[in-house]
């Protein structure tokens, strides 16, 4: 891969965005699955662990190469870490380093990490132009208007740029605005007329509609937690029968187990089963279950049962229409 990568990229850039606790390899898999044009990028790695104890959290960034173009996302606040952790990144096969500038968890912002480095833009800029030294891989940074505003984010913009960033993904919230708030894309826009690199676009967006109207003066766009039971949001073709569904959340449950094990692997895929059957009409008796599985069988078993329980559903309705 090259520096080059996001400018060479078809428009427009679609991606699953870094999400912790979901965008791991089995969920980008299957997300790659529903639509191989688009990019994925790993939960946030700390970048201090890859440095000190590297061979633990390379388990965390596994990826399996069907998910390629897949890059690797580090946090931190230490130089000499994000170099070696891009290191360890780059041995590994990924695509693209992605720097956390946007993390807002308080744990993370006390350590001065992710969305805290707003406030220390020098900094910003040191680790971006190490780890920009450091690799041939292109390298990103993630992160949100600002603090409380967005009046910095094209002198930010434009000094990560001239650090070395090869593109910017802007999460159209401030820190102190929770996930639900409404995006705020037009700073994003103002940012992508001030920089030559790209810019892509990420929040609020539940479609492939919404993504190229919010996005359309930008180079692409993230969706993150309107995936959560839907991946076949990256066609816009959701199928409109549980029983068609299945395959694609069998894969998934697949994919969790055989890389995390029976044990955490299914403890992990109950929150995404969840989600997968939100919706479904009858559902609420099997919910119990669902967040409790412990087997892949058990899921198997589960998932049939639930969509033989919606056809029957669908001709007892049809049948009491005719009557
Ligand atoms: C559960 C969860 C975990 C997240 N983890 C990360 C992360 O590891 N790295 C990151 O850059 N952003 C993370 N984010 C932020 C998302 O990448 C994204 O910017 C945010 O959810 C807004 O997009 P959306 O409105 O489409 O969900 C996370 C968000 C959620 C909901």
């Amino acid at each position: 891969m090259n520096k080059q990568f996001w400018q060479e990229l078809p428009r427009p850039i679609i991606g699953l965005a870094p999400m912790d606790g979901y965008s791991d390899s089995a969920f980008r898999r299957i997300c790659k699955e529903v639509n191989p044009n688009i990019v994925t990028v790993t939960e946030f790695t700390s970048a201090d662990g890859l440095h000190f104890s590297a061979e633990k959290l390379k388990r965390k960034l596994y990826f399996d190469p069907s998910e390629q173009p897949v890059i690797a996302q580090i946090f931190g606040k230490n130089v000499e870490t994000f170099v070696t952790a891009t290191k360890v990144c780059e041995d590994m096969g990924f695509s693209g380093i992605d720097l956390n500038m946007g993390c807002p968890s308080k744990k993370v912002v006390k350590s001065e990490h992710g969305v805290a480095l707003r406030k220390n833009p020098k900094l910003a800029c040191q680790l971006v132009e190490a780890v920009a030294n450091a690799t041939d891989l292109p390298v990103s940074v993630k992160t949100r208007l600002g603090w409380s505003n967005g009046d910095d984010l094209v002198d930010f913009g434009q000094a990560v740029q001239n650090a070395g960033a090869d593109m910017i993904c802007i999460h159209a919230r401030t820190y102190q605005e929770p996930y639900k708030v409404a995006p705020q894309y037009e700073q994003v826009y103002a940012l992508k007329d001030a920089l030559n690199i790209p810019v892509i676009g990420n929040g609020g967006i539940e479609s492939l509609a919404d993504g190229e109207r919010y996005c359309s003066l930008l180079d692409g766009f993230y969706i993150g937690q309107a995936t959560f039971g839907n991946p076949w949001i990256f066609t816009g073709q959701k199928p409109q029968r549980f029983k068609d569904r299945l395959p694609v959340i069998l894969n998934h449950a697949k994919y969790l187990i055989e890389h995390k094990g029976d044990r955490v692997g299914t403890r992990e895929i109950r929150k995404h089963l969840l989600a997968y059957v939100k919706g479904v009409r009858g559902v609420k008796p099997f919910k119990k279950s669902l967040s409790t599985v412990e087997s892949y069988i058990e899921i198997e078993q589960l998932l049939q049962e639930i969509a033989e329980m919606e056809i029957n559903n669908v001709k007892e309705n049809r049948t009491l229409q005719v009557a």
